[in-house]
């Protein structure tokens, strides 16, 4: 059995590593290598793991996920190519902004700057529920399923308080951007999702002074958060998902959608719950008493149907377990 050390690793080799590995696991005539190694099977200790080695049908997938784009940043891991910090920065057209290097410099010295999850090893089997926000949720008695996982991913509004039974109490990872963000409690990690380098800043400010109570529309100045739990989503890691996922449709990807290849990428086993929109096409929250008639689906920001396309086929393929509702 090969065991992938990651953290013991110096982070140069991991790439390599990871192309070695992906070359041995999808070439059709190392077969027999492989099960000499004992890599036939699973690539960790859950029933059925996200990477399978004999997979046969898995090329779809392959061609597509990439497991040297890691989804955080850590200090390590900050710098941003001179193109993809272009397209980060096109995303909301930020007009004049801070330097990054000096802002992240702040940044990791007030939040922890070390690289997280990257402990994949075939003894791991690391089972997630990530949580949309869909109206479909209603009366689907999910919660204490949910809540089975070990991490329960959740994002932008979504409340817990009232809605138990359907959703879970459990929340251990929630991703939000500024003009998303809501109060968490102490154990929550808040995984900010940054679409311009303000982005940035706002936490910094959210977390100490309360500073910045303005975007491109008014947010909340202050929040509830534990600061040893913040964690930043990759720019690097949004270009790979809009690029080799999403293929360029949309302007960029929706928080479920990063959110859904977030735990593809740090998962063994991915539950996916509160996905999709109602028969009208509309993009509903469960706790919205009035239906959210046409929100960003039918905007252009985001292509909804795509995005809900690819999560069918992760499903069909049997990466995820998607779960429509009540
Ligand atoms: O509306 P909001 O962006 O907060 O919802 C979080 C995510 O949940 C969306 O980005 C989308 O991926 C998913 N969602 C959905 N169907 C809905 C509402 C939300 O798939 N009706």
């Amino acid at each position: 059995m090969i065991f992938v050390g990651e953290q013991r690793m110096h982070n140069k080799s991991l790439p390599l590593l990871w192309f070695l590995l992906g070359y041995t696991l999808r070439e059709p005539s190392l077969y027999f290598l492989r099960s000499m190694l004992g890599l036939s099977g699973n690539a960790c200790s859950c029933r059925r793991c996200i990477i399978h080695l004999d997979d046969e049908d898995d090329s779809w997938f392959m061609e597509r996920f990439n497991q040297s784009f890691h989804p955080l940043m850590s200090r390590k891991s900050s710098m941003l190519s001179d193109d993809t910090y272009r397209w980060w920065q096109w995303l909301q057209a930020e007009k004049s902004p801070s330097n990054l290097t000096i802002v992240l410099d702040r940044l990791f010295q007030l939040i922890p700057a070390e690289e997280r999850y990257v402990d994949a090893n075939p003894d791991r089997c690391r089972t997630c529920s990530v949580v949309g926000n869909s109206g479909n949720l209603r009366e689907s008695r999910y919660g204490s399923y949910i809540d089975s996982s070990d991490f329960v991913i959740r994002m932008n509004q979504a409340p817990t308080q009232g809605f138990e039974k359907d959703v879970g109490y459990k929340t251990t990872h929630h991703l939000m951007y500024p003009e998303s963000a809501i109060d968490l409690d102490n154990s929550t990690r808040l995984i900010l999702i940054p679409f311009k380098t303000l982005d940035l800043e706002w936490i910094i400010s959210a977390l100490t002074t309360g500073d910045i109570s303005k975007t491109y529309v008014p947010v909340k100045s202050r929040i509830k958060a534990n600061k040893d739990k913040v964690l930043i989503y990759n720019p690097g890691f949004l270009k790979y998902v809009y690029d080799s996922w999403l293929e360029g449709h949309g302007r960029y990807p929706s928080t479920g959608f990063l959110s859904l290849m977030f735990a593809v990428h740090i998962c063994d086993e991915v539950k996916v719950f509160g996905f999709g929109a109602d028969q009208d096409g509309n993009w509903h929250h469960y706790w919205e008493d009035n239906m959210l008639r046409g929100a960003f689906r039918h905007t252009g920001v985001h292509d909804g149907d795509y995005e809900y396309n690819i999560t069918l086929l992760l499903a069909d393929k049997h990466k995820i377990t998607l779960y429509r509702g009540g």
